[in-house]
C-alpha cells in the first residue's frame, strides 16, 4: 500500500483543505505519535525520523522527563504575564548563560521573533548607547532569518518568501556568500549590524569558513559594528558544539537560540553581552508570552539532559560517522553524490541533480529527512539517533540511488 493512499489520509487532507490557510507544501503523511527517533503514521507505520520536526526535537520526541517537567509545571502555574517575576525563567537562564559567553537573556516564542528582537536590539543600541544613526543590518545571500517582515526582508533568499508583502522594510542590505570585498564595500557609518548563521540550514547546509568569519570579526571589530549570530537552527549542540560560533573561536555581542530549546514547545532566545543589554528599558520590547512557566522548566531540563549526555560530542561522532558513510556511497556513485556537507548533525548530501525522486524513494523506505535547495538532502535527526540508524538510512540511500535513473 502506498504511503498517501488511504482513506483516512485523504479526508484529513480534504478537511484541511476546507479549514486552513494554505501556506504548507506538506509531506504526503499524518503522523499519530512519535517515540524518541520514530514517527508513526495513521496506520502505525514506523518512520525514522532524519528531521527531528526540521531541527526541533533535538533530545528525540516525547521523552518521560519532559512530559514530567511539563505536567508537574503545568499543574503549579502555566501563564501569569511578564509583569511578575517567576523562578523557572531565571532558572533557565542561569543555565543557558553557563554555556556560552553571553550575559544577559530575553526570552520569546520563536526564531523569527528572536530574530526580531535581536535586530531590534541591535538598532536599539546604537541610537541609545552609542547615540549614532546606524540602523543597517547586513545579511548573507541564501541565508534564513525568519518570516516576520523584518526577518524576512533580512533572509537573503527570493522568490515567494517575499512576493506580494512589499514594501518592505528599510534598513537591510544582504551580501553574497563568502565574498569578504562585498561585504567591506557595504559596511557604512549607517551599519549597525552584521547577522550571520554559522551554517546556513535552509540555505543548503552552508557552513561558513573560518578565513570569511574571522574577516566578519574583524571588519565588525574595526567598524564598531555588532555581530549578530543567529542559532536558532545550529545552537543547543546540533553542530558538534553547544553553540555553533564556539567553533569559530568568536564572541557575537547578540545571537538567538529557538527550535530545540524546548524540544518542541515554541520557545526562542536573544541572548547578549551586558553593554548591548543596557540598550533595553522597561516598554523597549516585551512579549506576553515569553519566558511561561512551562516552556521554562522544559527548557531548563534539556539543557541539563544535553550536557549530561554530552550531546554536542555525540552530535559530533555521529555527524563524523554519517560523513564517513557518505563518502562511501560517493565512492560507489560518483556521478550522483557530490558530497557530505554541514557540522555536526546539521548534515548535507548534495546530489548531482534535483533530489526530489530520492527524496520520495527514501520516504517510501520509511525514512524522514528533508529537501533544500532542489538539490540537498538535508538531515537534522534528534541528537539520539544511533549508529544503527544511520546505517539504515546509508542502506536506504544506496538503494535510492541504485534505482534512481538520473
Ligand atoms: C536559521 C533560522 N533562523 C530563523 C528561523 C525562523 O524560526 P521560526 O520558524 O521559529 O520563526 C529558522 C527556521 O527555520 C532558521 O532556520
Amino acid at each position: 500500500m502506498s504511503f498517501e493512499m488511504t482513506s483516512k489520509f485523504d479526508a484529513i487532507k480534504e478537511k484541511e483543505s476546507n479549514l486552513l490557510c494554505n501556506t504548507y507544501g506538506r509531506y504526503p503523511l499524518a503522523i499519530a505519535r512519535a517515540e524518541d527517533c520514530r514517527l508513526y503514521d495513521l496506520e502505525n507505520t514506523e518512520y525514522i525520523d532524519f528531521l527531528a520536526g526540521i531541527a526541533v526535537c533535538s533530545l528525540g520526541h516525547c521523552r518521560e522527563e519532559l512530559a514530567d517537567v511539563m505536567t508537574e509545571q503545568a499543574r503549579k502555574l502555566v501563564h501569569v504575564s511578564n509583569l511578575f517575576y517567576q523562578e523557572p525563567q531565571l532558572e533557565l537562564a542561569e543555565k543557558l548563560l553557563s554555556t556560552c559567553a553571553a550575559d544577559k537573556v530575553f526570552f520569546c516564542n520563536s526564531g523569527a521573533e528572536a530574530n526580531e528582537g535581536a535586530i531590534k536590539l541591535a538598532r536599539k543600541y546604537m541610537h541609545t548607547i552609542q547615540g549614532k544613526n546606524r540602523h543597517e543590518i547586513i545579511t548573507l545571500e541564501k541565508s534564513f532569518h525568519g518570516r516576520t517582515l523584518s526577518t524576512l526582508t533580512a533572509t537573503g533568499q527570493a522568490g515567494p518568501i517575499k512576493e506580494g508583502f512589499h514594501p518592505l522594510p528599510e534598513g537591510f542590505i544582504t551580501v553574497p556568500f563568502e565574498n569578504t570585498n562585498a561585504l567591506r564595500g557595504a559596511v557604512s557609518d549607517k551599519t549597525a549590524a552584521i547577522m550571520i548563521e554559522m551554517v546556513q540550514g535552509e540555505g543548503g547546509v552552508r557552513p561558513l569558513s573560518s578565513e570569511f568569519v574571522q574577516d566578519i570579526s574583524e571588519l565588525c571589530k574595526e567598524n564598531g559594528i555588532l555581530l549578530i549570530v543567529d542559532e536558532v537552527q545550529t545552537g543547543l549542540c546540533r553542530t558538534g558544539r553547544f553553540w555553533a560560533h564556539q567553533h569559530y573561536g568568536i564572541t557575537p555581542d547578540i545571537f538567538t537560540s529557538a527550535k530545540a530549546l524546548a524540544n518542541g514547545l515554541p520557545m526562542g532566545a536573544v541572548l547578549c553581552r551586558d553593554e548591548v543589554a543596557r540598550a533595553f528599558e522597561p516598554g523597549s520590547h516585551a512579549t506576553t508570552f515569553g519566558g511561561g512557566g512551562v516552556v521554562s522548566a522544559v527548557a531548563a531540563k534539556v539543557i541539563d539532559i544535553m550536557l549530561e549526555e554530552k550531546l554536542s560530542e555525540r552530535a559530533f561522532e555521529m555527524g563524523k560517522y554519517l560523513s564517513a558513510q557518505v563518502l562511501k556511497l560517493k565512492q560507489k556513485y560518483p556521478e550522483k553524490i557530490i558530497g557530505p556537507r554541514g557540522l555536526g548533525l546539521l548534515f548535507g548530501i548534495e546530489l548531482a541533480f534535483n533530489g526530489s525522486e530520492i527524496w520520495k524513494s527514501l520516504l517510501n523506505k520509511r525514512i524522514i529527512c528533508n529537501l533544500t535547495q532542489g538539490t540537498i538532502l538535508r538531515l537534522v535527526p534528534p541528537l539520539t539517533i544511533t549508529h544503527e540508524d544511520i546505517n539504515i538510512f546509508i542502506a536506504a540511500l544506496d538503494a535510492a540511488l541504485e534505482e534512481s535513473e538520473t
